[in-house]
């Protein structure tokens, strides 16, 4: 059995979505509640055992990547101030010295280009990768689950999500050769298809778990669907030597990187916090003339 030690946490993308927000705030950053989306990522893979932290950063990041520093001033004063909640807050965010490191993506070219510049990091073991724009709430954190599943089976790993066939076209999407559990062994794997021609619904959401084997596929791969170098296309040609298998994760994946997704994301997290539950609960119930909205 292989320990997953390393995570890659590609957050090089645009984030178009969002703009103009994401023009001087990452997208990663923007706050689910009172966390960055990528504190969500770091906690589940911190919880799933990952000792090392790669984040695929590009221009514009330097908020993301001063957030994993400590804040010594601002933990002093909330110390002498007694406010030890609020420390304990501030102190998840800090990243212990040598257990991250931050890569540069100079150009957006996809989501492989991002992972393949992990490589050397990475070296010759398997490793984990997470979206953090994928947030997933679970008793069990997704990653955790999935590394126990890759404990018994190997090979490549994606997780997946049952979706509507008509949604189909905004995922990768496994083509299944046959089901036990919670895993499904895929006999392939396609980006974006239209619903008709989708091989089934078992959608792939942000979270690997990868063979090195699947950087060296990377290396020298071309531009595929959207003309980028998708992460996809080298898990589908890495099947000629290695299983690909998808886990169903049990939890609820929210879709962070779309405007609808991290406001119903908001509205989960915050119905699920007993200091805000009731507030949000009554603002979200009551007439809205009551609230002042028309
Ligand atoms: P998305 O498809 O969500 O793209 O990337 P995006 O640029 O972040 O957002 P939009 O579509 O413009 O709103 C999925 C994941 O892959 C990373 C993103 O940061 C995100 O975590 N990514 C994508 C990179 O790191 N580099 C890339 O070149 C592309």
């Amino acid at each position: 059995m292989t320990h997953i030690r390393k995570a890659v946490f590609p957050v090089a993308g645009l984030g178009t979505r969002f703009l103009p927000a994401t023009k001087s705030i990452p997208k990663e950053m923007l706050p689910l509640i009172d966390r960055p989306l990528i504190q969500y990522a770091v906690d589940e893979a911190r919880a799933a055992g990952i000792e090392e932290f790669i984040f695929i950063t590009s221009p514009g990041k330097a908020t993301l990547e001063g957030y994993f520093d400590s804040n010594g001033a601002l933990e002093d004063k909330l110390a002498t101030a007694g406010k030890d909640g609020l420390l304990a807050d501030l102190r998840i965010s800090n990243m212990p010295e040598g257990q991250h490191s931050f890569v540069r993506q100079a150009q957006p070219l996809g989501l492989g280009h991002a992972v393949r510049l992990a490589a050397r990091l990475v070296g010759n073991e398997p490793f984990a990768v997470l979206l953090p724009d994928d947030v997933i709430r679970a008793e069990i954190p997704c990653l955790k689950q999935m590394v126990a599943a890759h404990a018994d089976i190997g090979g490549n790993m994606v997780a997946t999500m049952d979706v509507p066939r008509a949604a189909t076209s905004s995922y990768g999407v496994l083509d299944i050769e046959h089901r036990f559990g919670r895993t499904v062994r895929a006999r392939g794997m396609v980006e974006k298809l239209a619903p008709d021609d989708a091989p089934s619904t078992q959608a792939v959401v942000g979270r690997y778990i990868l063979q090195p084997s699947v950087m060296t596929r990377l290396q020298g791969q071309g531009a595929g669907a959207g003309g980028e170098i998708q992460l996809t296309d080298a898990i589908a040609a890495d099947l000629a030597t290695t299983p690909l298998n998808g886990y169903h994760f049990e939890g609820q994946r929210f879709d962070c990187g779309s405007v609808a997704g991290y406001i119903e994301a908001t509205l989960a997290f915050a119905l699920a916090r007993p200091d805000l539950a009731a507030s949000i609960s009554a603002a979200l119930t009551a007439p809205r003339q009551a609230m002042g909205w028309q």
